[in-house]
Formats: structure tokens, sequence, C-alpha cells
């Protein structure tokens, strides 16, 4: 008989690659001007990885970090989860790459892959499955490498999407912390809106696939913004719905990095200070679903997430796809 638990995080860290690319460097590549990526997205810098780094290494450096300020040690985890629409291979999963190369012998693995969402979406899940009683330690990490799915010529998506990992350890913490509530949605509908056409079993990669640009990310801006401005308030106002906890209670939201003006929108519409909000995309731009883990990893580096703290988690993307997490932090 399987004894619930109280799930909640016990250690967050990240990784982002030292190269560091301005909207000047990008001035000289496509047709764009810094005054037009700050206006219209609130980016002013991002990492692009190195030669030869790719989506594990930063996944493992997050990971080792948030185990080390768990206490936690490789050999106690018995789930590995990496969120991610960039893994190093289509398969093995980096999860099992991950597993391997951290020292997980006692975890199973998989990738999770929910766009944007993605690490609140694996959030959830590790939650409620520590919640269940079914799994004690699970490494959770959000991580990609999208600098090598982008279209260098495409300056709709080559200015704002860039590279990082982050990583939470997912454990039991005391009664009245941690895991309070969680919603997930999807709309498939919605999924030419942002796609990597080729390379999957829909259209395979040939000379033509490649010649048309068609394995790097394609995006409808402007359709992507209208359902991100109408679906991160609702994910707030869904998740804390039956929770006892009110908007107003919300100590600090992590949302997903991909505009400052869908954060200003919904700040705005929550009624809630924008300054709840942590924002770093003006030095990471949109690394899709690691973006909500380093921010929330970098958020709580800097003192700004405390014990007894209400934090809400709000992730969207490709997909199309939401999530929402909200916990009492406990560390
Ligand atoms: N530099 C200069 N001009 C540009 C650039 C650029 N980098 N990119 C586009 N433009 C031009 C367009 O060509 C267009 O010109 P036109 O009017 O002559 O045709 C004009 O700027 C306006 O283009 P819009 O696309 O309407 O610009 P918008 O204000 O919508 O901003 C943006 C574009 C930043 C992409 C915005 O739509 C956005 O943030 N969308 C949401 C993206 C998002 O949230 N993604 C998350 C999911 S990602 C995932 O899951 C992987």
């Amino acid at each position: 008989m399987l004894q619930s638990k109280q799930a909640g995080v016990l250690g967050v860290a990240y990784n982002v690659p030292e190269n560091i690319m301005t909207n000047q460097d990008l001035e000289k590549i496509v047709d764009t001007s810094d005054e037009w990526i700050t206006e219209r997205t609130g980016i002013k810098e991002r990492r692009i990885a190195g030669p030869g780094q790719a989506t594990s290494d930063m996944s493992l450096a997050a990971g080792r970090e948030a185990l080390e300020r768990a206490g936690i040690k490789a050999s106690d985890l018995d789930l590995v989860i990496v969120c991610t629409l960039s893994p190093d291979t289509l398969f093995p999963s980096t999860a099992c790459i991950v597993q391997d190369r951290i020292g997980a012998v006692n975890a199973g693995a998989f990738d999770l892959s929910a766009g944007c969402s993605g690490f609140v979406y694996g959030l959830s899940v590790a939650c409620q499955m520590v919640n269940s009683g079914t799994h004690k330690k699970i490494l959770v990490i959000g991580a990609e490498t999208l600098s090598r799915i982008l279209n260098w010529k495409d300056r709709n998506t080559c200015v704002i999407f860039a590279d990082g990992a982050g990583a939470a350890v997912v454990g039991e913490v005391p009664a009245g912390y941690g895991y309070i509530n969680s919603v997930l949605g999807a709309d498939g509908a919605g999924g030419n809106f942002i796609i990597m056409p080729a390379g999957g079993t829909r259209m395979p990669a040939t000379a033509e696939t490649v010649a048309g640009n068609l394995h790097s990310i394609h995006m409808d801006g402007s359709e992507v913004f209208k359902f991100a401005s109408r679906i991160v308030p609702k994910v707030a106002f869904d998740v804390l719905k039956d929770t006892g906890v009110a908007v107003g209670d919300i100590d600090i939201v992590i949302p997903h990095q991909a505009n400052v003006r869908i954060i200003k929108s919904a700040a705005k519409r929550l009624g809630l200070p924008v300054e709840k909000f942590y924002v770093n995309i003006e030095r990471y731009g949109n690394t899709s679903a690691a973006s909500v883990a380093i921010a929330l990893a970098e958020a709580w580096e800097n003192g700004l997430i405390r014990k007894e703290n209400n934090v809400l988690l709000i992730g969207f993307g490709a997909g199309l796809t939401w999530a929402g997490c909200v916990l009492k932090w406990s560390i």
C-alpha cells in the first residue's frame, strides 16, 4: 500500500552557455535593430551554445548543482525527466543520457515534449508522482539548444530564441509546504503556429527539406502572441481555483519568458503589480522549456523566493500547450 506524501522542491539551479549574443550582433546577421528587438520583445542579449555543446551538457551542469543544493546523491533519484523540444538525439532520450552521465543508477528516465510549457508540465508530473508515493526523489530539467534549430536568416525567430537549462529536485517536504495545485492544457488545433516541419515521420529529412530550411522553428508570432496574452491570466485563475490561495496571496510569479509585453499585459489582467513577475528575458531571450526553470533558479539565487512564499509558475507555447503550478516554497 503506497503512502501519500507531500511533494515540493528541494533544490534548484541553472546553467547557460558562456557565449553572449547581443542585439547588435544580430544586426550584423539579419535585417533587424536593437530598437525593434528591445521594444517588441524586451530582449537585449541571449546565450548561444558553443561548438559541440548540446542539451544534455547544460542539463547535466544544472542537474548536478540542483542535487548538490538539495543535498541529494544522484543514486537516490528514482526518476529523471528532461523537458525539451531540442533533444541531443530524437532517441535515445536526453533524459537517458543525463541519467547515465549524472550517475542516477536507480532512476527511470524520459523526455517530455510540451514546448515552452515543458518544465511546468514536468514539475507538475513529478510533484504528483511523489505525492502519490510511487517515487521519492525526481530530477526535473528544462533544457534547450534552440540555436541549432533556428534559421539564422529568419528575423521572425532568430532574434527571439536561445539556449540554456534549469533544474529542480522534487521530493518530500514538511506538511503545509510544497505542491498545491497544477493545471495542464493543450489545443493541438494551433500546432502549426509554432512548428519544426521536417525531421519526423511525416516529413523525413531529405536534401530538399534541408535546402528549404524545414528543420528549423517556423512561427506565426502574432497568432502565438494573441494566444499567450489570452491564456496566461486564465492559467493563473484556473490553477488557483478552490486552493484557498487568492491571486493577491501570490508572492512571486515565474512566467515563461516569451515577450515582456505578454508579461505586462498578464499582470494588468490579473490585477497584480508587474514587480511580482520575475523577468530575465532581457539577458536570456526565450529558452522555451528551460525558461521557467532558469527564471525559478535565478529568482531563488537572488533571494526573491523565500520559505513560506506562494510561488506561481506559468508556461505556454508550442502544441499549443499551457500549464500552471502553484507551490508553497519550503527551502
Ligand atoms: N526585426 C525587425 N522587424 C521585424 C523583426 C525583426 N527581428 N521581426 C519581424 N519584424 C517585422 C515584421 O516583418 C513586420 O513587418 P511588416 O509589418 O512590414 O510585415 C513587423 O515587424 C511586425 O511584425 P509582427 O510579427 O506583427 O510583430 P509583433 O509585434 O507581433 O512581434 C513577436 C513579433 C515578437 C514574435 C511577437 O509576436 C511574439 O512575441 N509572439 C509570441 C512568441 C511566443 O510567445 N512564443 C512562445 C512560444 S515558443 C515555443 O513554445 C517554442
